[in-house]
């Protein structure tokens, strides 16, 4: 069954360069944009569950901030130490709203 698309936060609340850490369905996710175009991933590190929401945004890559694992902001792709990409959520933006997928 495919879900719905749930609203996760206001459209000028998302930005670029910046994270911005909400609960969906008790789901925590970080919500960022890159080239404008919003991006929601799992506030979750694929290395040792650290906390993404609470890293930086350095060009296109997020930074975690326990030990430094870096995932694109496109394709999710990792580094060292994180052992396996960041998952991203589908997202649509529609009358002012940033709204995701959970699952598909
Ligand atoms: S928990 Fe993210 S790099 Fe270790």
């Amino acid at each position: 069954m495919v879900s719905e698309f749930v609203f996760a936060a206001k459209a000028e609340d998302v930005k670029e360069g910046e994270i911005l850490t909400v609960q969906v369905n008790e789901v925590s996710i970080g919500l960022t944009r890159l080239n404008g175009v919003a991006r929601a991933f799992r506030d979750v590190c694929t290395h040792d569950d650290g906390p993404l929401g609470e890293g930086v945004i350095e060009g296109e890559e997020i930074v975690c901030p326990r030990h430094g694992a870096r995932f694109h902001l496109r394709t999710g792709k990792a580094t060292f130490p994180a052992p396996a990409p960041l998952p991203f959520y589908d997202v649509i933006e529609e009358n002012g709203a940033v709204k995701v997928r959970l699952e598909s």
